[in-house]
C-alpha cells in the first residue's frame, strides 16, 4: 500500500484551494470535490471579506463587533488570529489576482449588518466568484496538485477502524470515495486529509446554498469520533428573494450596508424600532425580526427598499443582483424587493484548533466546516471567507511541520470497500421522501424560533428516519443522492441534539422555553460518540462489518 497524496483535500472552496496552493509548496496535492471545482458555497459569496485595510480602521474594532456579533460564545484567540491575520491573507489574494474593487488607490470597502465601519472587500456583487475562477485556475497549473472531480467522499478511513495500531488515539489515513462517473468506490489514502466540505444549508427547506451543501464532512468527521460543536448555530440570512422559481437566491447584506431599509408591506420600516442599528442590526436579530413581522402581519415576506438611493449607483454597485431582480420583472431602482429569510450559514461543525487540526491526528477540518469558535453564537458579515484564509494558511503551516514525522507511520493493509448485502438502488422513492420530509420539518421544527416541544417532535422524526436511511445504506450500493441524505440526516440529528442541550436563548439560537441568555459562562455544545453512543440510530452502523467503516 502507499499514499496517493501527501495531502488529500476534500473540498474546491476557498478553504480548499486555497489550502492547496500552499500546501502545493511542501508536497503533493489531490484536491477531490464532488461535482466540478467550480461549484462550492464560495462561488456564491456576494457581500466580500471583511478585514481591516482601511486607515480609520482597527483590529480592535474588527474584534470587538465580531465578539458582540458572537453573542458571548466567541473564542478570543481564535478571533484574534482572524482578525489580526486576516490583512496578509487578503493582500495574497489580491496579489494573485482577484479583482477587488479600488477607489482612489485603496480598496473599495462595503458594509454590513454587525460592522461599526466599512472593512468588506468586495469584486462588485460576484466577489465570490471573482476568487473561485482565480483560485482555481491557479491551482489548476499548479504542477503538485491533481484534481478527482465529481468524486464524493463516503467515510474516513482511520487506523482504529481497520484494528490497526494507533499511536495517539487514532489517526485518519484517507478515505473511501465514490467516483460518481464509473460508480466504482475507490481507497485514496494521504498523509494528511483535510475536510474543506463546507456548510450544510440543505438540511433546510429554504437555503442560499447550492446542492452540494449537505454536511458530509461534520458526518464524516463524526462518524469516525472526532468531536463536533455548536451545531444549534445555525445562521439564517434575512433576505433572500422572494420569487417562485429564484432558488434562494441572496440579496446581499451589502445592499443594506448602502441605505437600504426593511419594511412591512404597509411601508413601515419595522427594524428601526426592534434595534439600534436598525435593518443593519447582527443576522440573528435581523431575521428573527422580519420572522416576527411576517407572522404579526400574517404576510409571506417583507421588502427592501433601495428607492432612495440613485438608479446609476444602484445598477454599477449591484449588477448581477439588478439584473436577476429584474429577470423576475422587479426593478429595484422603482420597486422594493420582496424578500424572506433562508438558512445560509452553519456557525458550528467539527471542532479544531487553531490550526485546524481535528481531534484526530492526521484529520484537519477548515472553512465552514470547521468549528474554530471565531463565530460564536452569531457569525459577523463575510468573517466566512476571511476564516477559510486565515485558518486555510495555519493548517498548511502545522501540516507542513509535521509531515516528515508522518511518514513513520507504516501504512496498514486497507481493505477494498465493503459492499455488504448491497443491492442496486431500488427505491429511489424513499431517498426523496426521507429527504423532503427532513428538510420540511427542520425548517418548521427546528427554524429561526424553537420550543423544546418541536424539538422533541423533531427528534421522534429523525430517529426513526436516520434507522431506516443507515439500514438502506448499507442494503444498497452506493450512489451520491444515498451518502448525502445519510448526512443530511446524521447532521439534523446533530442539530437537534445540540439544540436540546443549549437551555438558553443565545445568538441564533432563540427558545420560546427559555427566552434568556442563560447564567454564568457560556460554554460550547461538545458532541462526540461519547455522548450518542448507544443511541439505536448508530447500532446498525457499527453492525456493519468489520471492513466497512464505522
Ligand atoms: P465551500 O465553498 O462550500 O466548498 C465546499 C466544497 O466541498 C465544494 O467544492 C463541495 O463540492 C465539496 N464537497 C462537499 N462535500 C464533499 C464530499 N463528500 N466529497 C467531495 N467534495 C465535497 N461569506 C463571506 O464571508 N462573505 C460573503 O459575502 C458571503 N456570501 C455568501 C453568499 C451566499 C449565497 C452563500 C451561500 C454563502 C455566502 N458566504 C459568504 C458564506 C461563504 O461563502 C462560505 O461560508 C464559504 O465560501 C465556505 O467556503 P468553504 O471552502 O469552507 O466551503
Ligand atoms: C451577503 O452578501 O449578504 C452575505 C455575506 C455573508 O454571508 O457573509
Amino acid at each position: 500500500m502507499s499514499y496517493d497524496a501527501d495531502y488529500l483535500v476534500f473540498g474546491s472552496g476557498i478553504a480548499g484551494i486555497w489550502f492547496a496552493l500552499k500546501a502545493a509548496e511542501h508536497g503533493s496535492v489531490l484536491v477531490v470535490t464532488k461535482r466540478e471545482a467550480s461549484e462550492s458555497n464560495t462561488r456564491y459569496a456576494q457581500g466580500g471579506i471583511a478585514s481591516v485595510t482601511a486607515v480609520g480602521d482597527s483590529f480592535e474594532q474588527h474584534v470587538s463587533d465580531t465578539l458582540v456579533a458572537g453573542a458571548g460564545l466567541c473564542d478570543l484567540a481564535a478571533v484574534e488570529r482572524a482578525v489580526r491575520e486576516g490583512p496578509e491573507q487578503v493582500q495574497a489574494l489580491s496579489d494573485i489576482g482577484v479583482p477587488f474593487d479600488q477607489s482612489g488607490g485603496a480598496f473599495d470597502l462595503g458594509r454590513e449588518g454587525g460592522h461599526s465601519q466599512r472593512r468588506v472587500l468586495h469584486a462588485g456583487d460576484v466577489t465570490g466568484k471573482a476568487i473561485a475562477a482565480v483560485l482555481l485556475e491557479a491551482a489548476r497549473s499548479h504542477p503538485n496538485i491533481r484534481f478527482a472531480e465529481e468524486t464524493v467522499a463516503i467515510d474516513l478511513i482511520t487506523l482504529r477502524r481497520l484494528g490497526a495500531e494507533a499511536p495517539d488515539g487514532d489517526r485518519c489515513i484517507g478515505a473511501y470515495v465514490l467516483d460518481k462517473r464509473s460508480g466504482e468506490v475507490r481507497t485514496m489514502l494521504a498523509r494528511n486529509t483535510v475536510l474543506a466540505t463546507g456548510g450544510a444549508g440543505k438540511v433546510y427547506l429554504y437555503t442560499t446554498n447550492p446542492d452540494v451543501a449537505t454536511g458530509d464532512g461534520i458526518a464524516m468527521a463524526y462518524r469516525a469520533g472526532c468531536t463536533v460543536a455548536n451545531l444549534e448555530f445555525v445562521q439564517f440570512h434575512p433576505t433572500c428573494l422572494y420569487q417562485p422559481g429564484s432558488k434562494g437566491f441572496l440579496i446581499s447584506e451589502a445592499l443594506r450596508g448602502e441605505g437600504g431599509e426593511l419594511r412591512n408591506a404597509a411601508g413601515e420600516p419595522f427594524m428601526r424600532g426592534l434595534h439600534e442599528m436598525g435593518a443593519l442590526a447582527p443576522r440573528d436579530i435581523v431575521a428573527r425580526g422580519i420572522d416576527m413581522e411576517m407572522k404579526r402581519t400574517g404576510a409571506d415576506c417583507v421588502y427592501l427598499d433601495m428607492t432612495h438611493l440613485p438608479s446609476d449607483f444602484l445598477v454599477e454597485r449591484f449588477p448581477t443582483i439588478h439584473e436577476t431582480c429584474m429577470s423576475f420583472g422587479i426593478d429595484m431602482r422603482k420597486q422594493p424587493i420582496p424578500v424572506v429569510p433562508a438558512c445560509h450559514y452553519f456557525c458550528g461543525g467539527v471542532e479544531v484548533d487553531l490550526d485546524g487540526g481535528t481531534s484526530m491526528d492526521g484529520l484537519y477540518a477548515i472553512g465552514e466546516v470547521a468549528y474554530t469558535g471565531l463565530h460564536g453564537a452569531n457569525r459577523l458579515a463575510s468573517n466566512s471567507l476571511l476564516e477559510g484564509l486565515v485558518f486555510g494558511a495555519r493548517a498548511v503551516a502545522h501540516a507542513a511541520a509535521r509531515i516528515h514525522g508522518v511518514a513513520a507511520y507504516p501504512l496498514p493493509e486497507v481493505p477494498t470497500w465493503n459492499r455488504g448485502r448491497a443491492r442496486s438502488p431500488d427505491e429511489a422513492v424513499i431517498v426523496s421522501q426521507n429527504w423532503d420530509e427532513i428538510r420540511r420539518f427542520m425548517w418548521n421544527y427546528v427554524g429561526i424560533v424553537r420550543s423544546t416541544k418541536r424539538l422533541l417532535r423533531a427528534r421522534r422524526r429523525i430517529d426513526l428516519l436516520l434507522s431506516e436511511i443507515v439500514e438502506y445504506f448499507w442494503d444498497h450500493d452506493v450512489d451520491n443522492d444515498i451518502i448525502e441524505l445519510r448526512n443530511i440526516a446524521m447532521v439534523s440529528k446533530l442539530i437537534i441534539e445540540s439544540a436540546l442541550r443549549r437551555t438558553e436563548s443565545r445568538g441564533l439560537h432563540y427558545t420560546l422555553d427559555f427566552p434568556d441568555l442563560g447564567r454564568g459562562t457560556p460554554l460550547p455544545t461538545r458532541l462526540d460518540r461519547r455522548q450518542l453512543e448507544g443511541a439505536f440510530w448508530l447500532r446498525p452502523v457499527l453492525r456493519a462489518g468489520a471492513t466497512a467503516p464505522k
